[in-house]
């Protein structure tokens, strides 16, 4: 045995088989003044209880699942936000956002288990063997009670409390107890209360007091197992969170049945448990010398054999780690005579004491060590790999999120441009259309112009049938004929539109079904289908469209004055009438020689007289000139008459003046007698044929635009209703792109939050992946 030197608090301490490795370890060890950074770290990792690894872990894995924890609540909030969104089509399934929900209990439990994980070790033996003692040994302090006979009463557990008070709990009390009381609760000599074999009674010792519990280390304490029959409910209630197990056995006598057979058990319910096997009372050695060796020797291949072959939970190799030989009672004496500043060796200890001193050191490592590494991996690799799934699962949503959002935004792009594209196509159609529809529109215009100008032309022309078809009763009495001419102007009215109709409408409603048809079908491919149908049944909307004709002719003929007077045909009126034409008679007989002209009289010979142009004189003016001096003559003077008689008189005889003085007056008569109510009605249709015909003329041209007019209207109102279903759908597709635009932004938020919290998840297992290396493949 070595002793290395306990002044600089190096606790590695280790038997002869070790020491080469221990000596490297010690005597490699550098000035600390000249020591760098990375060498203080090292030496730290040395020096610092193999607790720490589990401590260092389980403060890892905790901010491991804080972050996890974190991230599935920013992942759920995101997934519901993106479900409930209704301006997109769905990213997420409800079963996703479900999943991920439940996530978050999941995570915050595990979180809290893993905040509450500590190391455990039960010590087990038979009674009086020294567990008690070896738990106060490695407290370093007189914790539990500990005697001769059987002591322990309960299991004790014992474990670390911040403060400075330690103090007891009971099963199933908050209350604290004195730690005084700790030999009246587990002693079984002083029991004051009656306590099961079976329960438990929680130790609180203060971490300051003891290192070991400082690293969540729990040392439980049991009761001899050879006093119980109920080992079963032992290994229920106190052994299956266990991490480590140390069989204290007795060094003076060997591995007694009942400890094999509950090792056995244990073995039984959990898989391949840490075994630890303590040769306790190993100072009794000490008296006999001569056998140490020998006796060591046979403890150890039992224990041995007992580990290897028959629970088969180490390999032989490793077996010299888990066997010790050691005396609690020495170590607890050193150590509490430590504690009060005595020597640690002195007072009355047997020979051997630094040796079974360091082997207990030794065992206190490995058993740090195995512990440590053991709990690691039992308390903390499950819920790694849940956590692994976890975030791997997360992973793949967002991943899925991610790749819907992209689908769905390449599907607006793509929505977004067909659109425009077809904005930009109705816009330069819908320029070249109205081109295309303005000429077509003024060719249809000028052709029902000419149409109906002409049809009228030709009504006119046909007017006296029309009027000679009008029956009604004729009197030359005011009141009648104001009737009469009222009724004749409703038959005009009624006969010109009929028949102008029956000329023009046909072909022209035809015309402009052709040219609606032609703007629908030049129009239709600009807008929806649904629209397409709607604008279909505007035509037939358009076929009860009819020409107006509008004549008025109770206006147009209201100035209308007939002239059913009585004239003899050879009369002087009507013989210059007839010699210069009604136009002229009037003002020749009037004396008209004045250059100014007048009012157009109101006879219907004189209303149909066109105003005289001034300065231009034709032939028949000089002509009514002539004559319009002459009567002016006769008029002038009496005697012109009898020296015109007197001539004639000698010229051809008074017989034949007589003659024709006898038939002038005859045919006056004649005339006279015929000059009927039937005449005059005669007379008057003439004079209406006359007049209307005149009037009708002038607004010949006014009614073919009038016409042409109205098909215009009708046509310009059929674009202007297909160039506002037109707009509609153009102010549709705006707001389409519009919705597409929004909807790209919303979805490159989505997808760049989705990326992010797919890195995240991402990042996350790698940390996980670190925490696996480091903490649970070590030693694999
Ligand atoms: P129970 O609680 O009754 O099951 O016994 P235990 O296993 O807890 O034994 P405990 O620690 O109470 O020790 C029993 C007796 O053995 C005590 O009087 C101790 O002082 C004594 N003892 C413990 N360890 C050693 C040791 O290493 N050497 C010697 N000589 N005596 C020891
Ligand atoms: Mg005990």
């Amino acid at each position: 045995m070595y002793i290395l030197k306990d002044q600089d608090e190096c606790r590695l301490v280790i038997n002869q088989s070790s020491l080469s490795c221990a000596m490297s370890l010690v005597f490699t060890r550098p000035n600390t003044n000249a020591i760098g950074k990375k060498d203080k770290r090292l030496m730290a990792e040395v020096n610092a209880s193999p607790l720490k690894h589990f401590v260092t872990a389980k403060k890892k894995i905790n901010g491991i699942f804080e972050q996890l924890a974190a991230y599935i609540k920013e992942s759920s909030s995101f997934l519901e936000d993106a479900h409930k969104n209704e301006e997109l089509d769905p990213v997420t399934t409800e079963e996703q956002v479900q999943e991920v929900h439940g996530y978050l209990s999941k995570v915050a439990g595990i979180g809290e288990v893993l905040a509450r994980r500590h190391m455990k070790c039960v010590f087990f033996g038979r009674t009086s063997n020294g567990k008690s003692s070896v738990i106060n040994a490695m407290l370093c302090d007189k914790v539990l009670p500990s005697g001769i006979g059987h002591t322990t009463n309960c299991f004790l557990r014992v474990e670390g409390t911040d403060g400075n008070e330690s103090f007891l709990l009971t099963e199933g009390s908050e209350e604290r107890k004195s730690i005084k009381t700790v030999n009246h609760l587990a002693h079984a000599l002083h029991q004051d209360e009656d306590l099961d074999a079976g329960s438990l009674v929680c130790v609180m010792w203060p971490k300051a007091k003891c290192a070991l519990l400082r690293d969540d280390l729990v040392l439980v304490d049991s009761p001899g197992i050879d006093v119980t029959t109920e080992l079963d409910s032992w290994i229920d209630k106190f052994c299956l969170d266990a991490d480590v197990f140390v069989l204290v056995a007795n060094s003076e006598s060997t591995l007694m049945q009942t400890e094999k057979s509950f090792f056995h058990k244990v073995n039984e319910r959990l898989s391949s448990p840490n075994i630890f096997i303590l040769n306790n009372r190993w100072d009794a050695s000490a008296s006999e010398p001569e056998y140490m060796e020998e006796v060591r020797r046979q403890h150890m291949d039992r224990c041995s054999s007992f580990l290897v072959d028959e629970l088969g939970v180490v390999d032989r190799a490793q077996a010299g780690d888990r066997i010790f030989f050691v005396s609690a009672k020495e170590v607890l004496q050193a150590r509490v005579q430590k504690a009060q500043g005595m020597p640690e060796a002195g007072g009355a200890l047997a020979e051997g004491f630094q040796a079974r001193m360091f082997e207990f050191q030794n065992f206190e490592r490995r058993f740090e060590e195995c512990i440590s590494q053991s709990a690691v991996k039992t308390k903390f690799e499950q819920h790694t790999v849940r956590a692994k799934q976890i975030s791997e699962t997360l992973r793949l949503i967002m991943d899925s999120v991610h790749v819907a959002a992209q689908e769905q935004r390449i599907h607006c792009l793509e929505t977004k441009d067909e659109r425009q594209d077809r904005v930009e196509f109705i816009d330069k159609q819908l320029d070249l259309l109205t081109l295309d529809c303005k000429s077509k529109i003024k060719r249809i215009t000028e052709e029902v112009e000419r149409q109906v100008s002409n049809a009228m032309a030709e009504e006119i022309r046909r007017l006296s049938v029309l009027v000679e078809d009008f029956c009604m009763d004729f009197h030359p009495s005011q009141t009648v004929l104001k009737v009469y001419k009222n009724e004749l102007h409703r038959h005009i009215e009624e006969g010109l539109g009929r028949n102008m109709s029956e000329r023009c409408s046909t072909g022209i409603t035809t015309a402009l079904q052709t040219t609606q048809t032609e703007m629908i079908d030049g129009l239709k491919p600009l807008l929806p289908g649904p629209v397409r149908e709607q604008v279909d049944k505007l035509v037939p909307r358009q076929q009860i469209f009819s020409l107006s004709y509008d004549l008025a002719c109770d206006k147009l003929c209201s100035d209308f004055q007939e002239d059913i007077g009585f004239h003899f045909s050879l009369g002087w009126t009507m013989l210059v009438n007839r010699f210069l034409g009604p136009k002229n008679t009037r003002r020749a007989l009037m004396g008209y020689n004045d250059q100014v002209p007048r009012p157009m009289a109101l006879t219907p010979v004189s209303t149909s007289m066109p105003p005289f142009p001034q300065n231009s004189m034709t032939q028949e003016e000089l002509m009514v000139s002539m004559v319009t001096g002459l009567a002016s003559l006769t008029s002038r003077t009496s005697m012109g008459i009898i020296v015109v008689g007197g001539v004639i008189w000698k010229a051809v005889g008074w017989r034949l003046i007589a003659l024709s003085v006898g038939l002038y007056g005859l045919l006056y008569v004649y005339e006279r007698l015929t000059w009927t109510t039937k005449a005059k009605e005669r007379a008057f249709k003439r004079q209406f044929v006359d007049y209307a015909s005149e009037k009708l003329q002038l607004i010949v041209s006014y009614t073919g635009s009038n016409c042409s007019h109205q098909v215009q209207q009708e046509l310009a109102g059929t674009f202007a209703q297909l160039c506002q279903q037109v707009d509609v759908t153009r102010q549709n597709l705006e707001g389409d792109i519009t919705d597409m635009n929004n909807k790209i932004e919303l979805l490159d938020a989505l997808q760049s939050k989705a990326k992010l919290l797919r890195n995240k998840a991402g990042w996350l297992d790698s940390e996980l992946n670190m925490f696996t290396q480091q903490y649970l493949q070590q030693g694999r």
